[in-house]
């Protein structure tokens, strides 16, 4: 059995407002093993960079870890000092935002900005840096390495400023690399092309990484493992052929139902109706009975228990509880 890399505990994150604390993440507990790619998925606003941000310690100000524990390699990171978790991002833990653009510094060459990490947390001298630099470009795939170092971000097309942030992320040989929908603001052509790298490099440098993505067509690339989040909270979990082949939660089947299909042009899209709650609202039991076609009683009086599917396999769903179909659950209708 591989060694757990990150084990994330019953967290709550909140932010403030004048309501008092609300919730983006609700009780979210799961792992990562070594070497091994774990998605998140789930909609827009479910608290899949919150998470994310969380074990980074770079919540936005007004955001806090209310409860639980992220332990990694046996430390717990949600009780450390910002300075110790500056340490832990430099060294151990690495991640690459969305937009390259704004996540590099606009006036700093690429030379400065990646020797920079090499020289605060390798403690590299500033002509060591520059050599490793180079290293790390040509490993991301840039071509005219040494050129590149002495441009400024502006000067690279979006596909080359994401493969030059992959290589900072990777500056301080991470254990752990967390991609958040790392591909968005880029070409379909050259979506891919980053997939395929970060896959490649993960498998090179024996890394675990989490990615979070809108798309389902990534994880069945590369994951080997999902979370599916709704509202705040993880609803299924489980290895991405379960997931695929035998999804349990209404939300997930809804979720892969959404996915449009290219091998089959007669395929009917079937989007999820209706949209998620706001961080503010609040729903009496299960957090997605509202948009949910199987609902019934208990779905709307107490919050699901995790009735587990395989060893691997979890999800919270009053459906799975024994004899709900033959009780009245509207399981019959399909989704
Ligand atoms: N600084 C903030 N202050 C208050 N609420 C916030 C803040 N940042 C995020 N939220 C809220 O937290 C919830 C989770 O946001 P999060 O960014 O994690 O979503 P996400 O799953 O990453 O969505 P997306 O797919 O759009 O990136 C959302 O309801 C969002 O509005
Ligand atoms: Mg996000």
């Amino acid at each position: 059995m591989k060694e757990t890399v990150l084990e994330v505990k019953d967290l709550v994150t909140t932010f403030k407002s004048a309501d008092g604390p609300l919730p983006a993440v609700r009780g979210a507990s799961f792992s990562v093993k070594k070497g091994e790619t774990l998605c998140i998925v789930g909609e827009s606003g479910c608290g899949k960079s919150i998470t994310a941000l969380s074990i980074m310690g770079l919540l936005p100000s007004n955001g806090m870890i209310a409860d639980g524990s992220i332990f990694f390699n046996q430390k717990n990171l949600a009780e450390m000092s910002p300075k110790q978790m500056q340490k832990v991002r430099g060294n151990d833990v690495s991640m690459i935002f969305q937009e390259p653009m704004t996540a590099l510094n606009p006036v700093f060459t690429v030379g400065f900005q990646i020797r920079e990490p090499l020289m605060i947390h390798l403690k590299l001298s500033k002509k060591q840096a520059h050599m490793r630099g180079i290293e790390l470009l040509k490993m991301v795939g840039i071509p005219s390495p040494v050129e590149r170092m002495n441009q400024f971000p502006h000067e690279l097309s979006g596909g080359m400023r994401q493969r030059v942030m992959i290589a900072i992320a990777l500056s301080c040989n991470p254990s752990l690399l967390i991609a958040d929908e790392p591909t968005t603001a880029l070409d379909v052509t050259i979506q891919a092309q980053i997939i395929d790298l970060l896959n490649d490099l993960k498998e090179q440098l024996d890394m675990s990484m989490i990615m979070i993505t809108h798309d389902m067509g990534v994880v069945a690339e590369i994951a080997d493992r999902v979370i599916v989040m709704y509202a705040g909270e993880i609803i299924e979990e489980g290895r991405v052929e379960e997931i695929y082949e035998n999804p349990q939660h209404p939300y997930t089947k809804g979720l892969l139902a959404s996915v449009p299909n290219v091998d089959d042009p007669e395929f009917d899209l079937k989007p999820i109706v209706g949209s998620m709650p706001m961080l503010n609202e609040q729903i009496s039991g299960c957090r997605f009975h509202p948009r949910c076609p199987f609902a019934f009683d208990k779905c709307m009086e107490k919050s699901p228990e995790t009735f587990q599917v395989t060893d691997k396999q979890n999800v919270r769903c009053w459906l799975q509880e024994e004899g709900v179909e033959q009780n009245g659950g509207r399981r019959a209708s399909s989704l």
